[in-house]
């Protein structure tokens, strides 16, 4: 379903083999910077599989195979002269689980702007640490400790710390897979916010099994069933009048 604005990103035709298994069918998908993106659907369907695409996730998994067509501002980034390092600091990833490197607050945010060159002064790196902490909503909690383990933060300020890491290379997109599920309420409304807020800066997607996250922080959504797109429309129609039965018999708890 190609949307009014450029997109970001495209997808056309993508199917993904684990070995012989087929895990994604056939699947063609837009997402743009305008509007943050879920993806929803029962466990098992593809979701991880797919979001993976969108920045070479899967080429570290030996067995994974990935067929058909992803742009990125309209330049495929499965074509060979795509940098994969220069890729995921452009479309950045946020995991389930927490991931911060074992190392300083402070050198969590500032290790993908020293790889990438994008600080050569001391000067120049702590502006973007503070910046990136300040977008992840988590200055004010750190500042005072930026010398101590990251993974001394609780968790919900260890994801945010990886939502800053993310958000320190500048990047375009921002995949998210299930960014919440570890955390209790309190911290997921935080990242929730977060998501309200960068929404616009950054083109986001987000992988979640909570019916009510999708509706509260997406403005469009995919519904993904055994490994294809079931349907792919703005959150409020999704849930208020999708279109297939499918569809409206997961987002009503019929299965899943
Ligand atoms: N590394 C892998 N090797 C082989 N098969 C895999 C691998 N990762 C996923 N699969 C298979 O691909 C299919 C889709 O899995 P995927 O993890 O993408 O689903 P999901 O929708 O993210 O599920 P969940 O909601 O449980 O996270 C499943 O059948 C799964 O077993
Ligand atoms: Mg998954």
């Amino acid at each position: 379903m190609p949307q009014s604005s450029t997109p970001k990103m495209s997808a056309r035709n993508v199917n993904v083999f684990y070995g012989e298994k087929q895990a994604i069918q056939n699947v063609s998908i837009d997402v743009d910077t305008d509007n943050v993106t879920a993806f929803i659907g029962p466990s098992g369907c593809g979701k991880s599989t797919f979001l993976r695409t969108l920045n070479r996730m899967n080429d570290t998994v030996a067995s994974a195979r990935v067929e058909g067509e992803i742009t990125l501002d309209g330049e495929n980034i499965y074509s060979s002269g795509m940098d994969v390092v220069q890729l995921r600091a452009r479309v950045g990833m946020v995991f389930q689980k927490p991931n911060p490197f074992p190392k300083s607050i402070y050198d969590n945010i500032a290790y993908g702007p020293r790889i990438h060159g994008l600080a050569s002064a001391k000067a120049d790196l702590d502006v973007i640490v503070e910046s990136s902490l300040r977008r992840a909503g988590l200055w004010d909690e750190v500042k005072d400790r930026l010398k101590d383990s990251g993974t001394a933060l609780s968790g919900g300020q260890q994801q945010r710390l990886c939502i800053g890491r993310a958000i320190a290379v500048e990047p375009e997109v921002i995949l998210m897979d299930e960014p919440c599920s570890a955390l209790d309420p309190i911290a997921t409304a935080k990242i929730e916010e977060l998501i309200h807020e960068l929404r616009g800066r950054y083109a986001i997607v987000i992988v979640t099994h909570n019916m009510q996250q999708a509706a509260r922080v997406s403005q469009r959504t995919a519904f993904f069933h055994l490994g294809t797109l079931v349907e792919y429309g703005s959150t409020s129609e999704i849930f208020t009048n999708p279109r297939e039965d499918r569809t409206k018999d997961y987002i009503t708890g019929r299965y899943g």
